[in-house]
């Protein structure tokens, strides 16, 4: 086997192994600086819910730290998935009963929004 063909056979295999993890596991600490940069003034830091914004607003951003979730946005039965998170996200509360508060962020990238749901996780008590 040439020395080409080898790097072409270890780079696919590389490929293979690292892709599916990027479209399903998020990464936490890639999450929390997007939340600190859009999300921490109403979620407050460690996801409490208590930015500095939340004082004035009605209701009251979620409390991330309880891992508890009001939408099934996907109808499944079971509020807070993935995809529910995903769904909040990217649509906003409105479209799915909530508050206007919680708008959608339509331009975030897609492993932006997973590494979000990934730090999301992470932040429960
Ligand atoms: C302007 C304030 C504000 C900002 C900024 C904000 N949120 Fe929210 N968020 C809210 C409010 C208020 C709710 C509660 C909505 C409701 O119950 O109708 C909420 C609810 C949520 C929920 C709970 C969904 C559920 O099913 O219970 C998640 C998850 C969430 N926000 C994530 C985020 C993320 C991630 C960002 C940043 C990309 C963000 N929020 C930015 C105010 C905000």
């Amino acid at each position: 086997m040439t020395i080409q063909s080898f790097r072409l056979i270890a780079m696919t295999a590389i490929l293979a192994l690292a892709l599916p993890a990027v479209a399903t596991a998020g990464d936490a600490a890639a999450g929390k600086v997007v939340f600190d940069t859009n999300c921490m003034t109403c979620h407050g830091m460690t996801g409490k819910g208590d930015g500095p914004l939340s004082a004035a607003l009605d209701p009251k951003p979620r409390d991330l730290s309880t891992g508890e979730f009001k939408f099934d946005t996907d109808g499944d039965g079971t509020a807070g998935s993935d995809a529910d998170l995903k769904n909040v996200i990217v649509q906003g509360a409105m479209a799915f009963g909530g508050s206007a508060l919680m708008a959608p962020w339509p331009a975030l990238a897609e492993a932006d929004v997973a590494n979000l749901i990934a730090y999301i996780r992470s932040l429960k008590q």
